[in-house]
């Protein structure tokens, strides 16, 4: 077993230290994945003595803070190693009520919450590797548990710490049971089971005198050893055992598959905590505070571009108004510490501008475009017309991101992410194809509404010829919030007084950045299953009747293709050739090693406000 590998949470005590002496002995790689490195170091040491191996490293994984988490997957994955065995031990039972890094309630934050971002960045690792196997270290104490979705993470008020332990190993089981569900669903070979390892006398206890000090050691004697729940452990990460194969996504105690809670069985419930919990992370991926940039408001487009070049990424924005948008990139560049932010000019009203931008773009020749954030909006807007005669909310907010976004298409990665920045103002709205009513040539709510439409029917078109020609591009889009930008300033009475009135009933802009940046770059949307959604910030949605028939979205398709004379087809970077380097989209955890390109629209909230309703 020399080339395999195996990492082990919370490995440098107790049942952890155990499993990692016996995982060792199989003459693997082990990884043990701890919060203190000194406590670790020593029991790395106890474990190459005990298994005579001295494959065993020591990484630093805290699991009570996610950027802990992530700093854990890019250093493993900068490591260019297998990921054959991923056994999620490391737990925690708390007596007072306490919290992350993130504001989880830190059971919740622990047992569940780190681990489950962890295994999904460990994924791709999982799956390139020869049977891979994963182990989820849960508890019986969840039998007597149950879930209210809508408050995973409880305040001090609300904290019980039994209960809540056991509301934590629950989440571990019902995690495990849609994982491999998940998994299978996409054709997965990797394999997921969880188990209660026994009831072992560990530190786990040691917040609760009377159970360390007075009844454990009398009963030890009853009690399983950690070496036996180690052994448990082992055998289900190796599942060599004869009674262990083709065996997936059970729940086992000890060493018997057993059943477990009639409400951890819940599916409609397990898939609710994965999609909670995702919402939950991505709602803090980028924890930025936008309000500490100097001088004007943002606009969407801005604080999305803040947040997207906090990463490692080379960022466009592309701006009718130059001037401001050189100002903008001065303030994002400062915001983010990130040189490699520049703008390109591109007035979305003018086909030969948005044809040049392209142009200009090839020029820069920085390689591919992975994330494309079609984010600018009119609303009430200055000019009537575009440059090439049509109402500007469905000439610009439409047709002329329609545009750019199949000029792009070509210098696209094959696995690129593409975000329609819509809006909940689509609701209502619906489109007459008839050539008397097309294009729609209403001003005010209703053309701005049909143009917001156009852009959930648009990512829903893409996607379909997305995937129709096999590509691994995601098309989504969103309501990013109502925002108090610059947006409404044709309203004067309703900018000046009315909204300033309601404003903490309003999104905060930052969080409608945070959920649009979510969009492209997100790793926990788990984005390959998630393709022509429609969210409402970071929750996946439901958009209008009209935008869910597909013979409406083909329809706005053929004929923008007409209007803004391009092919109906397609064409993507494999089939034209295109002069471009290729480039590797990985997750934001590791991008730093690749070179990426973001093209945000309208990011300088300029005289072209952002969409905000
Ligand atoms: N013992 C039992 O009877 C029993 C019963 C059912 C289930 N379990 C489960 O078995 C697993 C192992 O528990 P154990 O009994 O061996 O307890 P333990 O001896 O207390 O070991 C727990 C391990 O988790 C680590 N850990 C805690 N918080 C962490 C964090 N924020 N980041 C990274 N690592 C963290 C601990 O690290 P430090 O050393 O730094 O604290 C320790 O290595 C847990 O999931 C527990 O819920 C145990």
């Amino acid at each position: 077993m020399e080339d395999k590998v195996c990492i082990i949470t919370g490995s440098n005590d107790g049942i952890g230290k155990e499993t990692a002496k016996a995982m060792a002995k199989h003459m693997m790689k082990v990884i043990m994945a701890c919060r203190n490195m000194e406590k670790c170091e020593a029991a790395a040491k106890e474990v190459r003595a005990a298994s005579k191996n001295d494959d065993v490293v020591c990484m630093k994984l805290d699991l009570n803070s996610l950027q802990s988490v992530r700093e854990f997957v890019q250093n493993f994955k900068a490591m260019n190693l297998p990921l054959n065995y991923l056994i999620n031990n490391a737990g925690i039972w708390t007596g007072t009520h306490s919290t992350t890094e993130d504001g989880f309630e830190t059971m919740f934050g622990v047992n569940h919450l780190g681990h489950f971002l962890l295994t999904n960045l460990l994924l791709d690792k999982l799956e390139a590797s020869t049977n891979p196997r994963i182990v989820v270290v849960a508890s019986r104490s969840h039998a007597r548990a149950n879930l209210n979705i809508n408050n995973l993470s409880v305040s001090a008020k609300e904290y019980s710490s039994t209960p809540d332990y056991g509301r934590s190993k629950l989440c571990n089981v019902m995690f495990a049971y849609e994982l491999q569900r998940r998994l299978d669903a996409k054709g997965s070979k990797i394999v997921v089971n969880s188990l209660h390892p026994g009831v072992v006398h560990t530190n786990l206890f040691n917040t609760f005198p009377m159970l360390d000090k007075v009844v454990f050691p009398l009963a030890s004697l009853f009690m399983t050893k950690a070496t036996e729940s180690a052994e448990a452990s082992e055998a289900l990460a190796l599942g060599t055992a004869p009674h262990l194969q083709g065996v997936k996504g059970k729940y086992f105690s000890v060493k018997d598959q057993v059943e477990s809670s009639a409400f951890s069985k819940k599916v409609d419930i397990q898939r609710q905590l994965w999609e909670k919990s995702c919402e939950m992370i991505n709602k803090l991926l980028y924890r930025i505070n936008i309000k500490d940039k100097k001088g004007g408001n943002d606009g969407i487009g801005k604080a999305t571009a803040k947040v997207i070049a906090k990463q490692p990424i080379k960022l466009i924005i592309a701006c009718r108004n130059i001037d401001k948008a050189a100002d903008a990139v001065k303030e994002i560049k400062e915001y983010s510490n990130n040189d490699d932010v520049q703008c390109l000019k591109l007035d979305l009203g003018s086909f030969q501008s948005i044809r040049e931008f392209v142009e200009s773009y090839k020029q820069l020749n920085i390689g591919n475009v992975d994330y494309l954030i079609n984010n600018a909006g009119v609303y009430f807007s200055d000019t009537v017309l575009t440059s090439d005669g049509f109402e500007s909310m469905f000439g610009i907010n439409h047709l002329g991101h329609f545009l750019l976004t199949n000029l792009l298409l070509p210098l696209m990665s094959d696995d690129a992410r593409i975000v329609m920045v819509s809006s909940l103002a689509h609701q209502r709205a619906s489109l007459n194809f008839d050539d008397k009513h097309f294009p729609p040539k209403n001003n005010g709510f209703v053309g701005y509404g049909q143009s917001k439409l156009c852009n959930i029917l648009m990512a829903n078109e893409l996607q379909r010829k997305l995937d129709e020609r096999g590509s691994s591009i995601v098309v989504n889009s969103l309501h990013p919030g109502t925002v108090h930008t610059s947006f409404l300033k044709g309203l004067k009475i309703i900018d000046r007084f009315l909204w300033p009135i309601f404003s903490r009933f309003l999104t905060k802009v930052e969080d409608s950045g945070n959920a649009v940046a979510n969009l492209a770059l997100g790793e926990l949307l788990i984005y390959k299953d998630k393709k022509a959604i429609y969210f409402d910030l970071t929750k996946p949605s439901k958009s209008n009747t009209f935008s869910q028939q597909p013979k409406n979205s083909k329809e706005l398709w053929l004929k923008s293709s007409a209007l803004v004379q391009c092919s109906p087809e397609i064409t993507l970077n494999s089939t034209t050739g295109a002069d471009v380097t290729t480039t590797t989209i990985t997750i934001p955890t590791t991008i730093s090693t690749t070179t990426t390109t973001t093209v945000s629209t309208d990011s300088s909230s300029p005289t072209t406000p952002n969409t905000t309703l």
